[in-house]
């Protein structure tokens, strides 16, 4: 198949770009070496590799690039949290907008294929039971709680504290911040796309990636980016609250791997189909950092603080179940071994420095 892949100079997308070559695929990179984020052309992508500079907002340049694909694998994203609203304009426009013309430009091309970038931050919060309530939506947890560390969310019914379960494809939407709400909105642009026009789309919803080429911490970096920079300034981890919060690391390999599965998948035309892509092995943060701590040599100890940032999920763990059944995927690197490997692992310098 012709794949083109957005955001191919990325974290995700650059092993996703790989992973398609190595299987035989021909493969366009697509991305806008966004100066904020990349200074050039990563020397990670290979010279022979067919590569576009453009931005998915741009609807000439997003044409030309799908001029003879078959397929599309949608990376390229403005990622992060976002802090406030003021963030929202920027989500909406790279995330949004850009989403809209390029579906719009696959529409014209006749390109009937997706395969779209999503995220577990969809949910909003993981799965909870009440030994009392069954299943319910959890309370947002209380400064005084955590003060006092109660880190476990309570029930909206009883006030009892909660434990945790898996999340599945069919749990409500909950976005709660603006790259939250760009990656639903998204969702809900493929699924229009898909009824209009027939195409098979699948959204994937990443769970927490690692692996090499991961940026290094910035304001915007996830918990794994973090701790790496922290032992490599010789610093322990901090580990908030009590790190017993868990969450599914998964490899950005096993990623890259899923989105081939999701590329050759016999999906249905005329819907979008959503999977979590995760380990299906979590792991508390606290493990993590221990994990990754003794893959750097073991001479620095993680710190457990007891600190926490208001606003944080406690645990959010996914079943694999349904990618596993529809898409034959299963993830393939180990906890300790990818971690032990992330340690020592290349990460992406920030923009300005040499190789990122
Ligand atoms: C992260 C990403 C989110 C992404 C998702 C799936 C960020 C900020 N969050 O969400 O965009 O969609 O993974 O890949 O990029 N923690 C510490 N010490 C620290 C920093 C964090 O213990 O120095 C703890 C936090 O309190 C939290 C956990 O680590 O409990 C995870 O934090 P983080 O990686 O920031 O956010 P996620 O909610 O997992």
């Amino acid at each position: 198949m012709r794949v083109l892949v957005t955001g191919a100079a990325g974290f995700i997308g650059s092993h996703v770009a790989e992973a398609m070559r190595a299987a035989g695929h021909e493969v366009r990179g697509f991305d806008s070496l966004d100066p904020a984020v990349h200074s050039g052309k990563p020397r990670y992508i290979p010279n022979d590799t067919d590569f576009t500079v453009g931005d998915v907002r741009d609807p000439a340049a997003v044409d030309r690039a799908l001029d003879g694909a078959d397929a599309v694998c949608h990376q390229a994203a403005m990622v992060g949290l976002g802090v406030d609203l003021s963030d929202l304009p920027a989500y909406t426009d790279v995330n949004v907008t850009g989403t809209a013309v390029l579906l719009a430009a696959m529409g014209r091309r006749g390109v009937r294929r997706l395969v779209l970038a999503s995220s577990m931050v969809v949910y909003g919060e993981g799965a909870y039971d009440c030994a009392a309530d069954g299943r319910v939506r959890p309370l947002p947890r209380a400064a005084a709680d955590l003060e006092a560390g109660v880190f476990e969310p309570r029930c909206p019914e009883c006030g009892d504290v909660l434990t945790t379960s898996t999340v599945t494809e069919d749990a409500p939407l909950d976005p709660r911040n603006a790259y939250a709400t760009s990656k639903v909105a998204q969702e809900h642009l493929a699924a229009n796309w898909a009824r209009l026009t027939g195409g098979s789309a699948v959204a994937l919803r990443y769970h927490n990636v690692y692996g090499p080429r991961m940026p290094r911490d910035t304001p915007y970096s996830g918990v794994a980016a973090i701790f790496r920079s922290c032992l490599e300034n010789g610093m322990p981890p901090r580990v908030f609250e009590d790190g017993g919060q868990c969450r599914d690391f998964v490899h950005v390999r096993d990623v890259a791997a899923c989105n081939l599965a999701a590329l050759g998948a016999a999906a249905r035309g005329g819907e979008l189909c959503a999977y979590n892509v995760a380990s299906g092995s979590p792991h508390t943060v606290g493990e993590m950092a221990s994990a990754l701590a003794a893959g750097f040599g073991g001479q620095i100890e993680p710190k457990v603080t007891g600190e926490y940032r208001l606003g944080d999920v406690r645990h959010i763990v996914a079943s694999p179940e349904a990618a596993s059944r529809d898409l034959g995927f299963a993830a393939r690197v180990g906890f300790t071994e990818g971690m032990a490997e992330f340690a020592r692992a290349q990460l992406r310098d920030p923009a300005g420095a040499a190789g990122a």
